[in-house]
């Protein structure tokens, strides 16, 4: 019998996190689908995955701040996907969005009502067919409010929760749902950042984490870089009467 191609679909199909998973799975033979803000953006990355590896990719417009258009969105696509990766996100800047709420806003939406939103609508399409995985790209950020960047880590937390509560639900219905924290990643959302070696992946490794917790049967919360969840663990133990004095 021959075997149907699966279907990702990325949300956010112009990051670089989420280029390089989609490149993942084209490489394994899935068809992609991304979605844009930018059409010629999307365009652009749809291209160059069809170049590299040959896959079937197209660009659909979706923005995860428009809440009254997802259903629409789901349901003009070709097909239901097999796997649903989100990497939607938008890290802000903390300092702004202490005097700035129209930015804090965004800032929590973008990282946490859209993803969130948006996931549980494959959710309830997912549950129905009894079958597929999704996927939320998080972050450490979300493991324990800092100074530097709640408004970001407490939306990060927010989704968090939310992928934690929608695995607990659909454990039953064979639909999976994978957390994903990758700690530092040199992308385009940290090129202004000094980042620490050990603790920074490649995009590309981000993808391949990701590829094997979703198709390959691996753990539910991911870390990509071993010591992240040891510093984690660490950072979340410490009192609030140390962490409250520590400038992080
Ligand atoms: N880089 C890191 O160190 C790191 C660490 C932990 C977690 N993460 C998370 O990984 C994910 C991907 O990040 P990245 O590093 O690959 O950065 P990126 O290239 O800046 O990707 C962010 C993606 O989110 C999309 N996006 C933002 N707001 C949107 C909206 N309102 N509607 C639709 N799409 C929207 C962007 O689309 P546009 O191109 O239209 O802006 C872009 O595709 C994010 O969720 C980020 O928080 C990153």
């Amino acid at each position: 019998m021959m075997q149907t191609r699966k279907t990702l679909l990325v949300l956010g199909g112009t990051s670089d996190i989420g280029r390089a998973t989609a490149l993942r799975y084209a490489a394994a033979g899935w068809r992609v689908l991304l979605t844009a803000r930018d059409a010629e953006a999307g365009r652009r990355n749809a291209d160059d995955i069809a170049a590299r590896a040959g896959a079937e990719v197209s660009v659909h417009a979706l923005d995860a701040l428009n809440t009254g258009s997802f259903l629409s969105f789901v349901d003009g696509l070709p097909v239901l996907p097999d796997t649903v990766v989100s990497v939607v996100g938008e890290l802000g800047d903390q300092a702004r969005a202490e005097g700035d709420l129209e930015h804090a806003a965004r800032v929590l939406r973008a990282n946490f009502e859209g993803p969130a939103l948006l996931l549980g609508v494959f959710a309830e399409r997912f549950a129905a067919r009894r079958s597929g995985t999704l996927v939320g790209v998080s972050s450490v950020a979300g493991d324990r409010g800092r100074g530097s960047n709640y408004v970001y880590g407490s939306a990060k937390a927010g989704f968090t929760a939310f992928l934690s509560g929608l695995r607990n639900r659909l454990a039953p219905t064979g639909v999976r749902v994978i957390t994903v924290k990758p700690g530092f990643v040199r992308t385009r959302m940290t090129s202004a950042i000094k980042l620490p070696p050990l603790l920074t992946a490649e995009p590309s490794e981000v993808g391949t984490a990701i590829y094997a917790a979703a198709e390959g049967g691996g753990g539910d919360v991911i870390y990509v870089r071993g010591p992240w969840r040891i510093v984690m663990t660490v950072i979340s133990l410490l009192p609030e009467r140390v962490f409250k004095r520590l400038r992080l």
